[in-house]
C-alpha cells in the first residue's frame, strides 16, 4: 500500500479529560507538539499517524496531573490501579487493553497488541503481553492520587453521592475487593485522548485511562471499547472522554464518524453527540477530518493542537 499525493495539513489534537483543569492544558500543549514532531519525522511512513497519536498520549500518561499511566486514580480498595487504553487508524490497524497494572504507557502496550492477531487483551493476559514485549515493572501511583483519594472519602463522609444517578449502595452492595470494605471513594473520570491527521489524509486515534472512580475491581469503561471511546475511520478520527458507562450505550464515537461519513459539519457532529447525553453526565470529545478539527464538552476540558506545514 502507498500513500496518494499529500494534499492535507498534518494535524495533532489533544485532551487532558474532561473535569480536568484548564490550568493544566500546558500538558495538552507539550503532548500535541510531541506528537507533531513524531508525524512529520516519520515522513510518508504509512505508520506515521498511529504513531504519533501514541507519542501524544504517552506524554500526557507521564504527567501526574492527568488520570492516565503516572497519576491514575486509585480504585475503589484505595490501593489497586487498573488502566485502559486504546489505538485505531484509518488504515486499519486497532489495539487495546483493559486492567491492565503496573505498566508505564498503557497507549504503547495497546499499540503492541494491533500488531498481534488480537485487538484488545485485558488484565493478567495484557500485564503478560506487556513484560513479554519489554514494558518494565512501573507503579503508576502518586502521592497526588492517595490525596486526592483522602479527599474523596472525606467528601464522601459528608454524604456526598458517588456518581450521578447511582445510589452509593449500588457499588458497595457489590464490593468484590480482596479487602474489607473500609472505604468508599468518589471522583470526576477523565481520561486523555489524541486524533491525528497526516498530509495524505489517513487518520488515527489513542486513548488511556485510570478509570473512573468509584469503580468495582475489573471494571472498564468506555475507552478500550471500540466505536464507544474511539474510532478512527476515512471520515477521520474521534476520541471521547467522560463516565463509560453512559458513553457505551451510545457507541459515541463511531456515531460522531458516521455523522462526519455522512458530510456533517465537524462542529455540528461534535454538538450532536454531546446533547445526546443528560448534562449532568460528563462528556467530553474531539475530532479531525479532512479539512478541521474540533472540540466540545460540557464541563471545562484543557485541550491543544499541533499543526504543521500546509499542503503543497
Ligand atoms: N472514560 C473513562 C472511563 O469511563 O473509564
Amino acid at each position: 500500500m502507498s500513500h496518494s499525493a499529500p494534499n492535507c495539513t498534518p494535524l495533532v489534537l489533544t485532551h487532558g479529560g474532561v473535569g480536568a483543569r484548564p490550568k493544566d492544558r500546558d500538558g495538552c500543549v507539550a503532548a500535541s507538539q510531541a506528537g507533531l514532531h513524531c508525524l512529520l519525522d516519520a515522513g510518508d511512513s504509512l505508520q506515521a499517524a498511529l504513531q504519533a497519536a501514541v507519542q501524544a498520549v504517552s506524554v500526557l500518561e507521564d504527567d501526574p496531573r492527568f488520570n492516565a499511566g503516572t497519576g491514575s486514580v486509585l480504585r475503589m480498595d484505595g490501593v489497586t490501579i487498573e488502566m485502559d487504553a486504546a489505538v485505531m487508524d484509518s488504515l486499519g490497524k486497532l489495539g487495546a487493553v483493559a486492567g491492565v497494572r503496573r505498566v508505564r504507557h498503557p497507549v504503547q502496550v495497546a499499540a503492541g497488541v494491533a500488531a498481534t492477531p488480537h485487538w484488545l487483551l485485558c488484565g493478567e493476559g495484557a500485564l503478560r503481553f506487556a513484560r513479554a514485549s519489554g514494558s518494565a515493572d512501573y507503579d503508576p501511583a502518586t502521592l497526588q492520587a492517595n490525596i486526592k483519594h483522602q479527599e474523596l472519602l472525606a467528601q464522601l463522609q459528608r454524604g456526598k453521592r458517588l456518581r450521578h444517578g447511582e445510589e452509593n449502595a449500588s457499588f458497595t452492595d457489590h464490593w468484590n475487593y480482596p479487602v474489607a470494605l473500609a472505604i468508599k471513594p468518589g471522583a470526576p473520570c477523565d481520561t486523555v485522548g489524541a486524533v491525528v491527521r497526516d498530509a495524505y489524509g489517513n487518520f488515527a486515534v489513542a486513548a488511556s485511562t485510570g478509570g473512573c472512580t468509584p469503580s468495582l475491581l475489573g471494571r472498564v469503561g468506555d475507552t478500550p471499547i471500540i466505536g464507544a471511546g474511539f474510532y478512527a475511520g476515512p471520515a477521520g478520527a474521534v476520541a471521547v472522554t467522560g463516565i463509560g458507562e453512559h458513553i457505551v450505550r451510545h457507541l459515541l464515537a463511531f456515531r460522531v464518524h458516521e455523522w462526519l461519513a455522512g458530510g456533517m459539519p465537524l462542529d455540528a457532529a461534535l454538538q450532536r453527540g454531546l446533547d445526546l447525553f443528560d448534562p449532568a453526565i460528563d462528556v467530553g470529545l474531539i475530532a479531525v477530518n479532512a479539512r478541521d478539527s474540533g472540540v466540545c464538552s460540557n464541563r471545562e476540558m484543557p485541550s491543544a493542537a499541533a499543526q504543521g506545514p500546509g499542503a503543497p
